[in-house]
């Protein structure tokens, strides 16, 4: 039987180490999350790193045998492979540059050797797990060279890349050492998908101007091969969310926010820490509407969740303190004693809170100043039921190009995004209604699994077209 094998940096859960030993988790982000409902059937196996350092024999033994019960086969990263390949490659180079954030990208060879040492120790573990039947799917920028390390050892396997980030303008490519194989990496695949049209023709220009492939209709020329390229939209699991805010947990959870925050308007920010977020401009776009509109004062609060996340990385670290330093500057300015103007958290939330906060929430301010996707907007649309409410959506979120019925608006622009949210506060409750209707639907149908059988259905295409093109 022929069974998928998901591949990716991160598992959709990780180990701790707690007193009790190890103790194994969900994992945060928005490839576990969406990947997350569907990688257990039909004897699939998701490949990937548990988040933590196990360099005990026996403690490895511990942490394949749990994790091989829920599917997972895990890839053990040294601490010298989580500097250089994790937090310095892959979020230090790649991170950066693919969210056009070139001014904090680390070019630096001796990670980039860890880089390429590491996607081969990917596919080493692929290897053993994957038969010749297999379909191999291999997830996100920690991975761009392993389509093609599979390649070489498998030339007739069916392989899919996803790109779960954006991809920049060529120009932005052009500027990275090792372009080409990066690219060339990427290609090994039979699909390449990525959340956008627009992300798609990025990578369709870098690989025409720097590796000279021309394309026709997303299929490449990449020299023996062809390979396919196309836009998939990334979903959520829509009834899982609808039916988690409908639970006893989430209602429960919702009235115990309610009542500790009294009667004041809930604006919601949920994010893991991160500068592609806008999570400090968020703050002064939030402070600018407070100077504005007066009237707003000890009527609404931001309640803003940031997810801990790659905090041994400097750009991280100097965010986190620049948070720190905006909340405390807008609290002390604003508040009164009955009365906070951000409620700020910095810690993982369990998701049935998740889901109570998304149903309190009037409003849900989602700027991000570049997202591949932005799953968050999603959840917040399936958690809403029957309640009103209003998305105010970054332009430069993926999300931006399906959700329409959201406030659109441009991060940077910080008197738009104070306007959008009193907007979105004074909106007739019809109004609310009539959009949230729209999103719905949309989210609904194009869920996660719609997204899967929709990438599959294309990779199986792309392998029978070039199987064609081979004997013509
Ligand atoms: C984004 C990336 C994922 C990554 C996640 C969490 O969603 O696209 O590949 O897993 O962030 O980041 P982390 O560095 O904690 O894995």
């Amino acid at each position: 039987m022929s069974r998928t094998i998901i591949v990716s940096n991160r598992l959709p859960t990780k180990a701790h180490r707690t007193d009790n030993g190890l103790e194994f988790t969900p994992s945060e982000g928005g490839l576990a999350t969406g990947l997350g409902s569907i990688y257990r059937a039909d004897g699939n196996v998701w490949i990937g790193w548990p988040g933590l350092v196990v360099e005990d024999p026996d403690e490895q033994q511990h942490v394949i045998g749990q994790l091989h019960e829920d599917s997972m086969s895990p890839v053990f990263l040294t601490d010298a492979e989580i500097r250089d390949f994790y937090e310095g490659f892959s979020n230090e180079t790649l991170w950066p540059t693919f969210h056009y954030f070139s001014q904090y990208a680390v070019f630096d060879q001796h990670q980039w050797e860890v880089y390429v040492a590491v996607n081969e120790k990917f596919c080493e573990a692929v290897l053993r797990e994957a038969g010749p039947d297999d379909t191999i799917w291999v997830h996100d920028y920690q991975l761009l060279l392993l389509p093609q390390m599979l390649r070489k050892a498998r030339p007739d396997s069916s392989i899919g890349f996803f790109l779960h980030i954006p991809f920049p303008s060529q120009e932005i490519i052009r500027a990275m050492p090792w372009r080409e194989q990066l690219l060339e990496g990427m290609l090994g695949a039979d699909l390449i998908g990525f959340h956008t049209y627009g992300y798609m023709r990025h990578f369709l220009s870098a690989v025409s101007q720097l590796l000279g492939y021309p394309s026709q209709n997303g299929m490449v020329e990449a020299g023996q091969r062809s390979v396919l390229v196309d836009a998939f939209p990334m979903g959520i699991d829509y009834e899982k969310y609808a039916e988690l805010a409908a639970s006893e947990p989430a209602l429960k959870s919702e009235q115990t926010y309610r009542e500790a925050l009294g009667d004041v308007r809930v604006i919601l920010s949920i994010d893991r820490l991160d500068y592609t977020k806008g999570i400090a401009q968020r703050l002064l776009a939030y402070e600018l509407m407070l100077q504005q509109y007066p009237e707003w004062r000890e009527q609404v609060t931001l309640f803003m969740l940031v997810v801990p996340s790659r905090d041994q990385v400097e750009q991280y670290k100097e965010l986190k303190e620049e948070i720190d330093e905006l909340v405390g500057r807008i609290t002390s300015t604003y508040r009164t004693l009955s009365w906070n103007p951000v409620q700020y958290f910095y810690r993982s939330f369990p998701i049935e809170d998740l889901a109570g906060l998304y149903r309190l929430a009037e409003v849900a301010l989602v700027t991000p100043m570049r997202d591949g996707m932005n799953l968050v907007a999603k959840e917040f649309i399936a958690c809403k039921g029957d309640q009103p409410g209003v998305l105010i959506l970054s332009e430069r979120a993926g999300a931006a190009r399906e959700l329409s019925d959201a406030i659109i608006i441009n991060p940077s622009d910080m008197h738009q995004v104070a306007e959008a949210m009193h907007e979105a506060l004074i909106m007739p409750e019809q109004e609310q209604r009539h959009r949230m209707a729209n999103m719905q639907a949309l989210v609904k149908q194009y869920n996660v699994h719609h997204w899967v059988q929709l990438f599959m259905d294309r990779l199986a295409y792309s392998k029978i077209k070039q199987q064609t093109l081979a004997t013509t």
